[in-house]
């Protein structure tokens, strides 16, 4: 099949890379007071907006908007060629607070933003420099760019810890990720039968490339009228101004992560009977509950002791060499969010494996730490990561993988590490020969502080949300 070539060009640049060189990020985000002031100040942004092709030197921003915010920006796009429902509706509807297990004390209403009782958020920039100085100076330059009109008000500023290998609860993170067909890590690994697993087609993650159906994602595409200007790209047969081309969808979620309730639950259920702690025994079974070691060493391959020659090991599935989880438990995260070659309806076939490519996410996250709160220390991920249908991809993988209590067979079995406990009693199974050990009653130990999905559009497209043409008249 022929690979398509993409023009990184026109995308942003979170697409093709995470900005592992520039180790220090903030999420800034903005509500709309004034549309024309807003796209005045958005259009002297944009040509700093850094594309998809070079990695960036020193500093890199990015721009994404919501439903909302485009609205606002005088864009209506009517009919079943808009927005995905996911979208428009946002992360905060109420079924889809329900079917993200965002309830209880997730719920939307208790969000420090991006939630009913916050100001409504419309544009997020992502901004990433190599030291925390230039993190500094290029907030301020972009502030005054931004700002400068009036047109746009800072709601909140989401700061990170410098990044490092390891997320909050002390596992290495950012080893798995698919591999966009096209671009040269792909064609690289694509020589190697096995590593030619992770390459997915370009199309799950960026819009108007053939998706692992062969068929396009759906996608914004507009009447030829609304782009008189001729700014965006024309769809297949010319017939319409492709708003999606090149564009992403990204989620947004700032997850709470309670590093002493996971560590103290461990030490509790790994005591020894005589009452002193067993941390051998406790780092055990904090890997079975990720599915890899601290190091970052896959169970599958380093079932009882951690392995750091294998901290980036990628290379396996799960089927055929630990189908009943012995080595790594059927509900380790890990397992649960991106099962590989276990899928139904024939585990162990290349098929089982082409499904689960039709629920892969390009994970951009970075960890915060925020210093101490009330007493407790306010650490966590900003979870973010992009796909081209937010509901068959993130959601898919969140609802029916992580939430789920009954994944793969189990029962009272959500996501150890990641899901909410307001609904389900919250067991962790490891699977054993003669008897398995059951852990009952686990605490939650991940929370939801905010969150919303972002469009994350092509630069044609961005230049096009920018410029008043067609806007004002539409309104
Ligand atoms: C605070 C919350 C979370 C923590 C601490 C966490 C931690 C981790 C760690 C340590 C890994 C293994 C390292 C790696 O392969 O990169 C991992 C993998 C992964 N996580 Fe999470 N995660 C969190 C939330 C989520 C959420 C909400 C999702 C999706 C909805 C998710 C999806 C994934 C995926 C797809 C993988 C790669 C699995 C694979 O391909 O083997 N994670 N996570």
């Amino acid at each position: 099949m022929t690979v398509a070539t993409l023009d990184l060009n026109d995308m942003q640049g979170l697409i093709t890379r995470g900005y592992s060189t520039l180790r220090w990020a903030s999420f800034l985000m903005f509500t709309i007071n004034n549309p024309a002031s807003a796209r005045a100040a958005l259009g002297e942004l944009t040509p700093r907006v850094t594309n998809g092709r070079a990695e960036p030197p020193d500093t890199a921003v990015n721009l994404a908007f919501t439903s909302d915010g485009i609205r606002l920006l005088g864009l209506e796009i009517p009919g079943p060629d808009g927005f995905p429902e996911e979208f428009v509706s946002g992360m905060t509807d109420p079924n889809r607070s329900r079917f993200l297990g965002d309830t209880g004390e997730n719920a939307p209403r208790y969000w420090r933003w991006g939630g009913p009782t916050t100001p409504p958020v419309h544009i997020l920039a992502l901004l990433y420099a190599r030291d925390e100085a230039g993190l500094g100076g290029f907030e301020a330059e972009v502030r005054q760019v931004v700002l400068a009109t009036g047109g746009l008000a800072e709601l909140v500023r989401l700061g990170t810890a410098e990044l490092t290998e390891r997320e909050p609860f002390g596992f290495r993170d950012g080893i798995s990720q698919p591999l966009i067909e096209g671009m040269p890590k792909a064609t690289a690994a694509r020589a190697n039968t096995t590593a030619g697993d992770e390459v997915v087609k370009a199309g799950e993650f960026v819009l108007g490339y053939p998706n692992e159906y062969g068929l396009l994602t759906d996608r914004p595409l507009l009447s030829l009228p609304h782009d008189s200007a001729g700014l965006l790209p024309r769809g297949p047969g010319g017939t319409d101004a492709d708003l999606g081309y090149n564009g992403s969808y990204l989620v947004f979620r700032q997850l709470h992560q309670d590093v002493d309730a996971f560590w103290g639950y461990l030490d509790e259920a790994t005591r020894r009977p005589d009452g002193s702690g067993d941390p051998a025994a406790r780092d055990a079974l904090a890997a079975r509950m990720v599915g890899r070691w601290p190091s970052g060493a896959p169970l599958v391959h380093a079932p009882r002791q951690d392995d750091p020659a294998l901290a980036t090991d990628n290379d396996f599935g799960y089927f055929s060499t630990d189908r009943d989880g012995l080595s790594c438990p059927l509900g380790a995260h890990i397992r649960r969010a991106n099962p590989r070659d276990s899928l139904d309806p024939r585990p162990g076939s290349a098929e089982s494996i082409a499904i689960g490519r039709r629920h892969r996410i390009l994970r951009r996250g970075r960890a915060y730490a925020d210093g101490g709160t009330e007493g407790g220390s306010e650490r966590g991920l900003h979870f973010l990561c992009l796909n081209a249908n937010i509901s068959r991809q993130f959601e898919f993988i969140q609802h029916t993988w992580l939430n789920n209590p009954n994944f793969n067979g189990l029962y009272d079995s959500p996501d150890p590490l990641v899901a909410p406990r307001s609904n389900h009693r919250s067991t962790f199974t490891e699977q054993a020969r003669p008897v398995r050990t059951r852990h009952l009653d686990l605490p939650q130990f991940v929370s939801v502080r905010g969150g919303a999905y972002f469009f994350l559009p092509g630069l044609r497209a961005l230049h096009f949300l920018c410029s008043a043409t067609g806007k004002d008249e539409q309104r």
